[in-house]
């Protein structure tokens, strides 16, 4: 089935909720890094101002500034009204409220939706839909990433998400996902799923993490070579 924009949802984060997210390090930020539906974050714009190496990976990249940049102010109304209808369902601390929450997300997606047409002729952004096969050679990368794409989406399938990590895995020495959670902020029988496939083969752990906005999001997964 071809990958339509109006089934998306844009909504992008920031380089100080990548961090959080992922734990990472003032060494890890040097590391190469791929980070698959990416979206219209603004990790990638934020890293390359650091002179740091980013690649994004997402479908949505084939579309041009203008009709993300439609889809992204379609779609803000009705991200932040169902938000306010599950107030509950969050944590408001870091971000302290709805208002806080609308002007860090469009701050982020107006930061990528600047950078994207830079970003595309550098490589940066590319347009590729998971599972299938990246173009990239084998451990291309020392750090792979998936923020609330790999797992959030659950309805997926174990299949695909085999699928997904075991090519993340092939391009880069170690994945981290996050959150481990569902969109339903529940924790399904996936990341169980994934730990008993990946741990016959790699060092798979669950780590506590820095950040929480979903009730109970605050832990990621990584995987490492042996
Ligand atoms: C909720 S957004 C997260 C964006 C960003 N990672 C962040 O945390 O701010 C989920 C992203 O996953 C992307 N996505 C959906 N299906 C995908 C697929 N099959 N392969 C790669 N990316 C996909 C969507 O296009 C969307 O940009």
């Amino acid at each position: 089935m071809a990958f339509e924009l109006k089934n998306t949802v844009p909504w992008g984060r920031n380089l100080d909720e990548y961090r959080r997210m992922f734990k990472l390090t003032d060494s890890d930020l040097n590391k190469r890094i791929i980070s698959f539906g990416d979206g219209p974050a603004s990790f990638n714009y934020e890293m390359t101002m650091l002179s740091k190496s980013v690649v994004s990976i997402d479908p949505i990249y084939q579309f041009s500034k203008n009709d993300l940049k439609i889809r992204i102010k379609e779609t803000k109304d009705i991200v932040i009204e169902q938000t306010k209808n599950n107030l509950q369902n969050f944590v408001w601390t870091k971000i302290k409220n709805i208002n806080e929450l609308e002007q860090i997300r469009l701050s982020a997606m107006e930061n990528f939706l600047q950078d994207f047409e830079n970003g595309k002729k550098e490589s940066r952004y590319i347009n590729h839909e998971m599972p299938n096969k990246t173009d990239f050679d084998n451990l291309t990368f020392d750090l792979a990433l998936s923020s609330h794409f790999l797992i959030l989406y659950s309805q997926l399938g174990l299949e695909f998400h085999i699928s997904s990590l075991t090519e993340m895995l092939r391009v880069a020495k170690e994945i981290r996902i996050f959150p481990i959670l569902n969109l339903d902020a529940k924790k399904s029988e996936l990341p169980d799923n994934l730990i008993r496939h990946f741990e016959k083969d790699f060092i798979v752990t669950i780590e506590k993490v820095d950040y929480e906005f979903q009730k109970d999001g605050n832990e990621m997964l990584t995987i490492k070579r042996n």
